[in-house]
Formats: C-alpha cells, sequence, structure tokens
C-alpha cells in the first residue's frame, strides 16, 4: 500500500548507479514510517535568508534587521527592495504604477458586490494572463506587480461605490499613492506615513500559510502571477487575514474601557477567542504590535479610539495573565493593525487585501528565492483508506 515518495525523480538505484555518492541522502522511509505532523507544524519545509521569527523572544528581523529599526528608517520601498535583493539602498524607492488597461476592463466588469479580495486576486490574474511573467520569477517583474496592485484594489473600490478610478501620481510613495486613489486627493502626510509603517510589518512573516502557498505554486516552475493570486487566496481564509476587522466590531461591541473587565470574562468563559490577542508563534509581545502602536500613537485622528483600545488591552492581557498563568498570551500585531487601518480611513472589507498589498513583497521574495532553489515541494500523504480490493464485476458475480 505504499507509494514512492518521490514520483518525478529516478532514484540512483534505478538508474542502475553501482556506486553509491558519500553525499546522497539516506533512502526516506516509506510514509507510514514516518512521523506525520498535522498542518506541517514543526516541519522545516524551506531554507530562507529573508525573514526571521523569534516567538520567544519576540523577535521579527527582515534579512538581519530589525522591525521596529525598519519602521523607524525605513520606507516600504526599501524595505521591500531589501526583500528582494538583501541590499538596504536608501534611495530605493516604489511608486504607485498605472493599471494596464486589460486588469482595468476586467476591473469594471466585476459585480459590486464583489469581494474585494476576489477583485485584487483577479486583477493580478489579469496581469499575468496580459504580461505573461516567465519562470523563475524575477526583481522587475516583484517590482511591476507590487507597484500596480494597490492601483487596482482602489480602482474597484471606486467603482463599486460608482465613482471612476483616479489615475496614480508616481510623486507619491505606494501607500500615499493608494490612499490617493482611494480618496482622490492628496493624502494626509501622517495617514500615508503610517500606512507605509503598516505595510512595512505586513511585508514579511516567515513560512505562513500565503507564503507557503506561493512557493509551492513557483516550485513547479509556474509563474509570479499564478503564485500571488494562490497566495491571495489563502490569505483570504479567516484564520490568516481576517483578524483587524474583527478587532474593529470587537472594540465597538465593548465600547467603552470600563465594560471591558465583564465582556471579556464573559465571551472568554463561552469560549470565544478575543481578537488581536495570541499567537502560534509569538510567546512574548508581538514586536510589529509594539511598532504599530507607536504609530498609532502619532495619529491625531485617532486619540479615543486609541486611548479605549490601550485601556481593552490592559485589561485582556490582564485577564489572560490570571486564567491562563501557563500560557502566554499576548497582543498580536492585528490589534495595532486594526488602529492604524481605521485610523487612515479604510472600511473594514478593505483590510485583509490592504494586507495583500503590503504581503506581495515578502511573497515574491520568497517566490525569487524558491525558484532559485528550484526543488519541487511535494510531501507525502500517509494513506488511510481502505487496503486494495477487487473492483466490483459488471454482471455481480
Ligand atoms: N482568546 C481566547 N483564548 C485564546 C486566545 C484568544 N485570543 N488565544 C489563545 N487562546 C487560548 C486557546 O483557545 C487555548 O486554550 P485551551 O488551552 O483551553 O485550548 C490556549 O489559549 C492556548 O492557545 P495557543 O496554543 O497559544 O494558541 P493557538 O496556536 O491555538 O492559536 C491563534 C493561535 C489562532 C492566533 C489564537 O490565539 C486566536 O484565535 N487568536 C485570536 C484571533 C487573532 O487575533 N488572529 C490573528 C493572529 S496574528 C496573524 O495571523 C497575523
Amino acid at each position: 500500500m505504499t507509494t514512492s515518495n518521490i514520483d518525478n525523480v529516478a532514484s540512483p538505484q534505478a538508474k542502475g548507479s553501482a556506486v553509491a555518492s558519500p553525499a546522497a541522502p539516506a533512502e526516506p522511509k516509506a510514509p507510514a514510517e514516518r512521523p506525520y505532523s498535522p498542518g506541517l507544524q514543526g516541519v522545516i519545509a524551506a531554507e530562507t535568508a529573508i525573514g526571521f521569527v523569534d516567538g520567544e523572544k519576540g523577535q521579527l528581523l527582515y534579512r538581519g534587521y530589525p522591525i521596529g529599526q525598519l519602521v523607524e528608517r525605513g520606507t516600504y520601498g526599501r524595505v521591500a527592495e531589501l526583500l528582494w535583493t538583501g541590499e538596504w539602498r536608501k534611495s530605493a524607492r516604489l511608486a504607485p504604477a498605472a493599471i494596464p488597461e486589460p486588469v482595468m476592463c476586467a476591473l469594471r466588469e466585476l459585480p459590486e458586490h464583489a469581494h474585494p479580495m476576489d477583485a485584487l486576486r483577479t486583477a493580478v490574474s489579469v496581469w499575468g494572463a496580459w504580461r505573461r511573467p516567465h519562470w523563475p520569477p524575477t526583481v522587475d517583474q516583484a517590482r511591476e506587480l507590487t507597484a500596480f496592485a494597490p492601483s487596482a484594489l482602489a480602482a474597484f473600490h471606486r467603482l463599486r461605490q460608482g465613482l471612476e478610478p483616479v489615475a496614480p501620481n508616481p510623486k507619491l510613495s505606494l501607500a500615499g499613492g493608494f490612499l490617493q486613489q482611494l480618496n482622490g486627493k492628496d493624502p494626509d502626510p501622517a495617514a500615508a506615513r503610517a500606512l507605509d509603517a503598516y505595510f512595512i510589518v505586513g511585508a514579511e512573516h516567515g513560512l505562513n500559510a500565503s507564503t507557503f502557498t506561493c512557493r509551492v505554486i513557483i516550485s513547479t516552475r509556474s509563474d509570479l502571477a499564478s503564485a500571488v493570486c494562490g497566495a491571495i487566496g489563502a490569505l483570504k481564509g479567516p484564520l490568516h487575514g481576517g483578524a483587524p476587522a474583527e478587532v474593529v466590531s470587537q472594540l465597538h461591541e465593548i465600547g467603552s474601557p470600563e465594560r471591558a473587565e465583564k465582556w471579556v470574562r464573559e465571551a472568554i468563559a463561552r469560549g470565544d477567542k478575543i481578537m488581536g490577542f495570541g499567537h502560534r508563534v509569538y510567546r512574548a509581545y508581538d514586536p510589529r504590535a509594539a511598532a504599530l502602536r507607536k504609530v498609532a500613537e502619532g495619529m491625531s485622528d485617532m486619540a479615543e479610539w486609541l486611548d479605549t483600545a490601550v485601556k481593552v488591552e490592559d485589561v485582556v492581557l490582564r485577564i489572560f495573565g490570571e486564567l491562563k498563568p501557563d500560557h502566554v498570551i499576548k497582543t498580536n500585531v492585528e490589534y495595532y493593525a486594526a488602529a492604524v487601518l481605521q485610523g487612515v480611513g479604510l472600511p473594514p472589507d478593505l483590510f485583509p487585501p490592504t494586507f495583500a498589498l503590503a504581503r506581495m513583497a515578502g511573497w515574491s521574495a520568497h517566490a525569487i528565492e524558491q525558484a532559485s532553489a528550484d526543488k519541487l515541494i511535494r510531501p507525502d500523504a500517509r494513506y488511510v483508506g481502505p487496503p486494495e480490493t477487487e473492483v466490483p464485476s459488471l454482471t455481480g458475480r
């Protein structure tokens, strides 16, 4: 009942190799004898030089640089270039780009009730059909895709409101240009800077589900557009990219800090999750949450909402400390991402695709890295179905 785990590659033995190479890896055991890790948890599936996450220490590095410093000293353009090339260039910038005509035609055809995440995925798909990016993916392809994607999402948002899309202003930053194309006017510089910071913290986070999806697709020597479409599909799931919108509705429901204690205790007693807290990897304060909290504190329009958010956070952390003393549950990035996204005036259904715009740099960096490794990703499944059985004959005998 076992199958070969490498069904596309002949083993040296199968080729009749007489001399075993000392460097050759040992023949893997049959799938039934190997450990199974549900959800691939704990499995090392790639080597990467792009990002490093230490959940115990609450550390996130992009190419060795700490996320807090990248937010303070960088721009999304510089950080994207760092992720793609490994080089920190002060002069690097990424300007918002015009939407290719076939993409605009497709966006105009979408129903206004379409989910903005589907609109973004469609835009990337049509870009791929028009541009036909070849394998292996390149930094130029990554730049082009990352620079036009915010324009496409902004255009869809305007079209669904019955408004005409706005041409991008290439003098603005990518985040500023996104706001300008959403609202049809030059962005408030503080809002543009805050959204740029959000783009930086959202750009990369190791081998999460969408990045893994992207690498799997590229590993088949498929193209960057296909890989990013798959990644957007993975990010659309509420377990991956949906939390910030729920943080906003949670804070609306709580209403005021005085109501937080009762609300949180009742929610936990019901078995509900408190959105914006806990993480699969971090056992310390999420460094992205810390960086975004600083940014949110600098936004003058946010004062009242932020004051509530900070006071509610204190209550939640105290209650978790009391109810789950053996388990460290801290604030995650989505809590303060909600503050920033709400503060720059985005509607909640644009939160997940805006996360996708930020992650575009990380996805494409991983696509480039995976293509240079050029190794098909093809794990095994442990078979748990019925044993070999004869198909019943047509005559019933
Ligand atoms: N609210 C209530 N209880 C929680 C929370 C929370 N936010 N987070 C963890 N717990 C509980 C778990 O239910 C579990 O309880 P149990 O031992 O009684 O079963 C215990 O704490 C331990 O959970 P962990 O192992 O630390 O967390 P897990 O890996 O299972 O889940 C997850 C991580 C899914 C992120 C969870 O914390 C959660 O649902 N948080 C709320 C949603 C959220 O904010 N998501 C965004 C995450 S960040 C990101 O994706 C970019």
